[in-house]
C-alpha cells in the first residue's frame, strides 16, 4: 500500500531443505547482503504440515502439492524477511525461475540446482503474498525494525 515506504518493502526468503543439506545457506544470505538488502528475520526449523500446506494453500489441488509438502518436511528450512527497495521482484530475480532448467546462471536456482522438486529456496512472488508470508512463519516480535546506525558511523 501507498503507506509504506519503498525502502521499507520487505520479502519471505527461504532456504529449503535441500539448500541447507546442501550448505547454500551462507551463500544465499550473502547475496542478499551484498546486494544491498536489510535482513529483518532469521530463523531455522523444521515446518510443520500445517504450516506448509497454509504456505503453499494455492497448489492444493496440484498433483505434486503432497510430494511438496513432503519434500519441504523433510529436514529444517532457514527462513528470512529481506527489506530494501522493490526487494519482491528482485528477490525473485535472484532466486531465477521455479523452474531451475529455465533459470540464467548468476541466479541461485541457475547456479546451484537442476530439478524443479529441489529448488533450493523460496521467495514471495508478490508484495501482499510477502506480507501474508511473513505473518506465517514469523511472531511480530520476531521480525526488526532498525535503522542502519551503526554502518553510518563506520563509514
Ligand atoms: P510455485 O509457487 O508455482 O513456484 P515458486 O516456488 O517459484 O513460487 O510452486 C511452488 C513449488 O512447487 C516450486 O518451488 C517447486 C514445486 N513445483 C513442482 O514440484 N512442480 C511443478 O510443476 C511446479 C509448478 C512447482
Amino acid at each position: 500500500s501507498g503507506a509504506m515506504s519503498k525502502n521499507a518493502e520487505r520479502t519471505y526468503i527461504m532456504v529449503k531443505p535441500d539448500g541447507v543439506q546442501r550448505g547454500l545457506v551462507g551463500n544465499i544470505i550473502s547475496r542478499f547482503e551484498k546486494r544491498g538488502y536489510q535482513l529483518c528475520g532469521l530463523k531455522m526449523r523444521t515446518a510443520s504440515r500445517e504450516l506448509l500446506e497454509e504456505h503453499y494453500g494455492d497448489l492444493k489441488s496440484k498433483p505434486f502439492f503432497p510430494g511438496l509438502v513432503n519434500f519441504m518436511m523433510s529436514g529444517p528450512v532457514v527462513s528470512m524477511v529481506w527489506q530494501g527497495k522493490d526487494v519482491v521482484k528482485q528477490g525473485r530475480s535472484m532466486l531465477g525461475e521455479t523452474d531451475p532448467l529455465k533459470s540464467k546462471p548468476g541466479s541461485i536456482r541457475g547456479d546451484f540446482c537442476i530439478d524443479m522438486g529441489k529448488n533450493v529456496c523460496h521467495g514471495s512472488d508478490s508484495v501482499d503474498t510477502a506480507n501474508e508470508e511473513i505473518k506465517m512463519w514469523f511472531k511480530d516480535d520476531e521480525v526488526m525494525d532498525y535503522k542502519l546506525t551503526a554502518y553510518k558511523d563506520i563509514y
